[in-house]
């Protein structure tokens, strides 16, 4: 016998034509944002070895592999460098020398594909023989100082042809520094991507692996948000709203969709959601055992940081989801 229930929810998913009428979040080649390694060199490619399918690029190679990326549909791509631990010191020279690895990579990127859209990264850590993304002293980091270096990193990272910058650091005050800086330089039209809510995280060991950047000492709890705290992302929020940010990043995303979700309520800003290398790893390592569908997996994890509320996701997964949609 029938039962009388006013409402059958299931009738909104009785075939695959419903479904797609109801379906609320979508995730498209146009939502995402490719990190992709620096290698110096040429025709010199490793596989990071905890990022199954992830390779540290010299520039010929990375050319090739953000134009077959262009070809899928993928327009974003946030560079990150792998410097020889040779060139790294206390200062972060390195990241400040404008014909070094990465301002010279970033020219001759914007220079061949006008059209992509470039985000780098500010902090001193791939720089830093301390493995730390501010200035260390007598074990403390630095704020102040340290944003004076992030500033003149992000002028240079401008002028290098960056269409995004995003500071990946922590400090305080760093994005309206940063916004000055830019501005007196003429760059009013560079945006930055604020990593807003950058918790303390064990989800960043592959990204360390891959350009060996882990801190020599201590960690970095002393600027990257404690996990156990939610409300003091809206702090973050607001100063980097008041500083003249342009996105509002939570990193990582899976362990955070809820503070992806406070930021779309609290914030009119676009959200960025950082699914970052170890949540990366996990469904790779997962699904090489057989013990997840990998694919399925990545899509699912995908879907619901865009139902968190997020508008951007910068994911390793780029460019196999672009193949997958082919
Ligand atoms: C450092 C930085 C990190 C990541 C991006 N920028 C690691 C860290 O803070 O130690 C992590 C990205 C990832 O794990 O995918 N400025």
């Amino acid at each position: 016998m029938a039962l009388h229930l006013s409402q059958r929810p299931r009738r909104n998913r009785k075939n695959e034509v419903i479904r797609s009428l109801v379906r609320e979040n979508h995730v498209t080649v146009n939502d995402l944002i490719f990190p992709m390694f620096l290698n110096p060199g040429t025709n010199n490619q490793s596989e990071v070895g905890s990022m199954p399918g992830i390779y540290r690029l010299s520039l010929d190679l990375m050319l090739k592999e953000i134009e077959s990326c262009m070809h899928l549909g993928i327009k974003a791509f946030d560079i990150f460098p792998n410097i020889p631990e040779s060139q790294k010191d206390a200062t972060a020279t390195e990241g400040l020398r404008p014909d070094g690895l990465y301002p010279s990579a970033l020219r001759a990127i914007k220079q061949r594909f006008p059209e992509a859209v470039i985000m780098t990264d500010v902090a001193l850590d791939p720089y830093s023989s301390e493995g730390h993304d501010g200035l260390v002293r007598n074990g403390e980091i630095i704020n102040d100082e340290t944003v004076d270096l992030l500033a003149k990193m992000a002028v240079l990272q401008a002028e290098a042809g960056a269409d995004i910058i995003g500071p990946s650091d922590m400090m305080d005050g760093r994005v309206g520094a940063i916004r000055t800086a830019l501005d007196e330089a003429g760059f009013t039209h560079v945006s930055i991507m604020s990593y807003t809510a950058k918790y303390a995280s064990a989800f960043y060991g592959p990204f360390r692996d891959a350009l060996s950047s882990a801190p020599k000492h201590g960690d970095k709890k002393t600027y990257q948000m404690d996990p156990a705290n939610g409300r003091e992302a809206l702090i973050e929020a607001a100063l980097d709203e008041q500083e003249g940010a342009d996105f509002l990043m939570v990193k990582p995303a899976l362990s955070y969709l809820d503070v992806i979700a406070a930021l779309h309520d609290y914030s009119a800003l676009p959200i960025a959601a950082y699914n970052v290398s170890g949540e990366y790893a996990m469904v790779k390592a997962a699904a090489a055992k057989g013990w997840i569908d990998g694919d399925r997996v990545r899509d699912e994890i995908l879907l619901s940081m865009k139902r968190a509320g997020a508008s951007v996701i910068l994911t390793y997964f780029a460019k196999e989801f672009a193949m997958s949609q082919k």
